[in-house]
């Protein structure tokens, strides 16, 4: 259903497609945002994400209801990443819109007219500044010295980096001139000059480690070094540009605010200018654009804003930006190229993606030579959203292509000149058989990617299977963390579970001892060797979600390992299901249904448990496992307690018991245990510090328990 929602134009949906749409949509931006504020690493293009944005507020836009309180389009970005303590914006830092064309920039122009009510020959300036791609940052002084310095995070939140912030000498720690106001912050942007980049990139290939992506990357994970020697040692630099809380503002425009931030002590930019209509604004963008190769620093557009601050303040804000400002982006730069061959890569959790093999060419002065194709979709011309895209034409090996680098992110294949089509090119056919083990390859109904189904064998996934099969809620064996599988893995002796259990035995048997290697001994050994041994016997629900099969978390592993007792049970019901065909009225067999009907179970699960126990190899690697344990069934679950039945929420820094405590025991108790706050939750238990679900309950007149409330009321006091 969810894919059919993504091909509706905002006009076509009911309020309920307009729901559906809007939270996947949600989901998706975050998860973009969180690759690209916290790990640095952006999953989509700029363009792709714009596209994303827009949707969603144009959702929004139809369906006011969907604009919540914590709708993302009243946030900038991702939260804080862990790790650095956290700081309140005094004024929030705020994102800018953006206008792609010369269309959008007059329509800038006349919005503030019109707002403000000015005569046709009113005089309006503004300064146009070159968007820098770099990091935001916030440095607050009071009497004139550096405080705090802290990223943009959300918006309202960021993370404290004043240590690090501290290392860089465009900062200056304390400031310049005399009746410097009380308190001000200045904001501006951190960046990497690309000769740094390059540089910083030759040394790590030298040491044989990985290359990072582009400079603004690199400048943001250079500050969220925790030892601030690291940061020092990273050429960063800084560009003032705005400000938040001032007690007095010493200029009264943009202009003359910026000149004051030089003689205080801060780089400015000194390519920005004043300009005076929309011709000059274009002429700034085109100038800056022809000047961009060359300069020292990569920029992705420039940014209009209002001069007169008076204005500025009576033009004020739209949720997550000001009316008097705008970044008007470059175009992306393309060029064409010759597709060599379509490579297919197989991630660590079997997601089959395909990479084209380029003629190399250079666009933007960078050769490229690899370009992403994304999906199977997109290589037959079907966009994220089911509609055409490149017209509907599809790309084949021997085609012309035309290629875009959009701000550093990998390059994509935008279009296919047919007229040089050679004629023996024909279609893609995309592999249904994993490249990198063979086991089928299968793509969900709503989903875009196909996988490789072959988890606990495919040498692309078996370090990440293995991690998981250890980690905490699944084997939890100690001593055998993430670095020791991943070690054991590439010595050959761990490959698969069950070699895990065979590792004592086998050591026993080679003259090689692991005990006689490096950070090893006789006694750390032989304590693996018992942690190993003591989960020979593991419950049921752990053995089921150690598997990794696909969308089987915690809790899905919990309600099938309850519903079928042994793995042999769930095994067997897996093979014997037939699901249904598609035809109208077929709805798949007993076995099928019985899954489906197993409460929680939905059919993207069940699915996925079918196709798990569908590859042969998979039934080999967890026939060799189970000869190795024991598996313990389920304790029984009561449905006699005040609470069986009951939704409860815990929520909150619980301190009598742990998360996954609290959760057990509601589970023992009969009850459902939930993530978030609705109409149907029965009991919010709320430890300190409870936040937005504290809120949602009362507004839902949930009722909200502490911690001893609970235990009265199960009786476990
Ligand atoms: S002004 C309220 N000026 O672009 C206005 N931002 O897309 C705040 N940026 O978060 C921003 N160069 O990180 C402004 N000359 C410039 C900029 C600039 C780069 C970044 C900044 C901001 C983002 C918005």
């Amino acid at each position: 259903m969810a894919a059919r929602d993504a091909k509706l134009t905002v006009d076509e949906m009911t309020p309920r497609q307009a729901k559906r749409e809007h939270a996947r949509l949600e989901a998706e931006i975050k998860q973009h945002d969180e690759a690209y504020y916290q790990k640095d690493a952006p999953s989509v293009s700029d363009a792709e994400y714009d596209a994303l944005r827009r949707r969603y507020e144009a959702i929004e836009a139809s369906f006011p209801d969907l604009k919540t309180l914590d709708s993302l389009s009243r946030k900038v970005g991702a939260a804080p990443a862990r790790g650095f303590a956290k700081v309140r914006h005094a004024v929030p830092m705020l994102s800018l819109q953006n206008a792609f064309d010369p269309q959008e920039v007059q329509d800038f122009v006349d919005r503030i007219r019109r707002f403000l009510n000015l005569k046709e020959d009113e005089p309006l300036s503004f300064m146009a500044e070159p968007k820098i791609d770099g990091l935001s940052m916030s440095l607050r002084y009071e009497d004139g010295e550096l405080v705090t310095a802290a990223t943009r995070g959300d918006g309202a939140e960021g993370e404290d980096v004043t240590a690090n912030i501290r290392t860089l000498k465009e900062v200056p720690a304390k400031l310049k001139g005399r009746g410097l106001p009380a308190v001000c912050e200045i904001r501006g942007e951190i960046y990497m000059t690309k000769a740094d980049f390059l540089d910083l990139n030759r040394k790590q290939a030298e040491a044989g480690k990985q290359l990072y992506v582009n400079p603004r990357n690199t400048a943001a994970g250079s500050l969220r070094q925790i030892d601030p020697s690291v940061t020092a040692s990273r050429p960063l630099h800084f560009f003032a540009y705005s400000w938040g809380e001032i007690a007095g503002k010493p200029a009264p425009t943009q202009s003359g605010m910026v000149e004051w931030l030089g003689k205080i002590g801060f780089e400015i930019n000194r390519l920005s200018k004043v300009v005076r209509s929309v011709d000059e604004m274009l002429k700034f963008h085109a100038s800056i654009g022809e000047r961009r190769a060359k300069l020292g620093y990569d920029i992705d557009g420039v940014v209009y804003k209002l001069d007169r601050l008076d204005w500025q303040e009576r033009l004020g804000f739209v949720s997550r930006s000001p009316r008097w400002a705008i970044a008007h982006k470059f175009a992306a730069e393309r060029a064409t190229t010759v597709l060599r061959d379509i490579e297919i890569q197989v991630g660590r959790t079997g997601a089959l993606t395909p990479v084209a093999k380029l003629e190399p060419v250079t666009v933007g002065g960078v050769v490229v030579q690899n370009a992403s194709l994304h999906n199977e979709d997109y290589i037959k011309g079907i966009g994220n959203d089911g509609n055409p895209i490149r017209g509907g034409n599809d790309i084949r090996i021997g085609d012309t292509v035309t290629i875009q680098r959009a701000g550093d992110v990998i390059p994509q294949i935008v279009d296919v000149v047919l007229e040089k089509r050679p004629k023996s090119a024909k279609p893609y056919p995309f592999p249904d058989k994993c490249p990198a083990c063979g086991s089928h390859a299968v793509r969900g109904e709503d989903e875009a990617v196909r996988r490789c189904t072959g988890g606990l064998v495919c040498p692309a996934q078996q370090v990440e299977r293995l991690r998981h099969f250890v980690s905490r809620g699944a084997f939890d064996i100690e001593g055998l963390g993430e670095k020791q599988v991943q070690a054991f893995f590439g010595e050959g002796l761990i490959m698969s579970p069950a070699d895990i259990f065979t590792l004592r035995a086998r050591d026993a048997r080679s003259a090689k001892k692991l005990a006689d290697r490096e950070g090893y001994g006789e006694t750390s050994v032989r304590n693996l060797f018992d942690a190993i041994d003591a989960r020979r016997s593991i419950s049921l629900d752990r053995a089921i979600y150690g598997l990794g099969i696909r969308h089987i978390g915690e809790t899905n592993a919990r309600l099938l390992a309850r519903h079928y007792g042994t793995m042999e049970a769930l095994q067997q019901a897996a093979g014997a299901v037939v699901p249904p065909s598609g035809e109208k009225g077929d709805k798949g067999n007993d076995a099928w249904q019985e899954l489906n009907a197993t409460d929680g179970v939905g059919s993207v699960v069940a699915e996925a448990v079918v196709e798990f126990f569908k590859e042969p190899r998979n039934i080999e690697a967890l026939g060799a496992l189970l000869k190795e344990i024991e598996i313990q069934p389920m304790e029984a679950v009561k449905n006699d307690t005040p609470v069986a039945g009951k939704t409860v929420v815990f929520t909150g820094a619980l301190e009598k018991m742990t998360r996954d405590e609290a959760k057990a025991m509601a589970e023992r108790l009969g009850a459902k245990v939930a993530g978030s706050v609705s109409k149907k939750t029965d009991y919010l238990v709320a430890g300190p510090g409870a936040g937005s679900k504290l809120a949602e309950a009362k507004k839902h007149g949930v009722q909200t328990l502490t911690e001893d409330e609970w235990f009265d009321l199960v009786g476990a006091r």
